[in-house]
């Protein structure tokens, strides 16, 4: 299958073991800041967030990109265990305005995300990308509001929206 642009695309999830015990949007801003340039040069596009100590990132786009990706990723010592749970082709990304977001989340997405997490569960890449859009589509809301409050132009989400995680 392919995008708008002619790509096949393909989605992967994978979770791994932060090396300094990573559990928030602040604690993972080098990456963060490493991560979406090069995103942004490669079409990648996904969502990672830290729970527990624990990375779960998805991240979409051609499939020679994301080769090179998680080649990178797994040479990355702020990070272990990485297992990937699901790669996949996808019609459409799940997150296609994103180089790279980290949502902020409720008890009930962070609750469902560690359940995920866990070694024995059988979690897919729709199981993790439910509570992941569900955050985002609050986020953008809530930007909405704010900017219809504010009489600012109308607005279209992207990472400079991005708010501190919670979990
Ligand atoms: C949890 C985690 C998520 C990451 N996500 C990305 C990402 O989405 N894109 C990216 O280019 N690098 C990401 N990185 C950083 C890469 O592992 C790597 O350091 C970076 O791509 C630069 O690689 P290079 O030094 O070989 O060029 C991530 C690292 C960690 C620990």
């Amino acid at each position: 299958m392919q995008d708008s642009k002619g790509w096949t695309v393909e989605q992967l999830v994978y979770v791994s073991r932060s090396v300094r015990g990573v559990n928030s949007a602040i604690g993972m801003s080098d990456i963060l800041a490493e991560a979406r340039p090069n995103n942004a040069r490669d079409g990648i596009t996904g969502c990672l967030t830290a729970i527990d100590g624990r990375f779960v990132q998805v991240v979409e786009g051609e499939p020679d990109k994301l080769d090179d990706l998680v080649n990178r990723l797994v040479r990355d010592e702020r990070h272990t265990e990485l297992r990937v749970l699901e790669r996949r082709t996808v019609a459409e990304r799940a997150f296609p305005q994103w180089d790279m977001l980290s949502p902020v989340l409720v008890t009930a997405e962070i609750d469902d995300l560690r359940r995920l997490m866990r070694d024995d569960s059988p979690g897919g890449l729709d199981d993790f990308i439910g509570p992941l859009q569900t955050a985002l589509a609050r986020q953008s809301e809530v930007l909405h509001e704010a900017r219809t409050l504010s009489g600012g132009p109308p607005p279209e989400a992207s990472n400079d929206d991005e708010a501190v995680q919670t979990a």
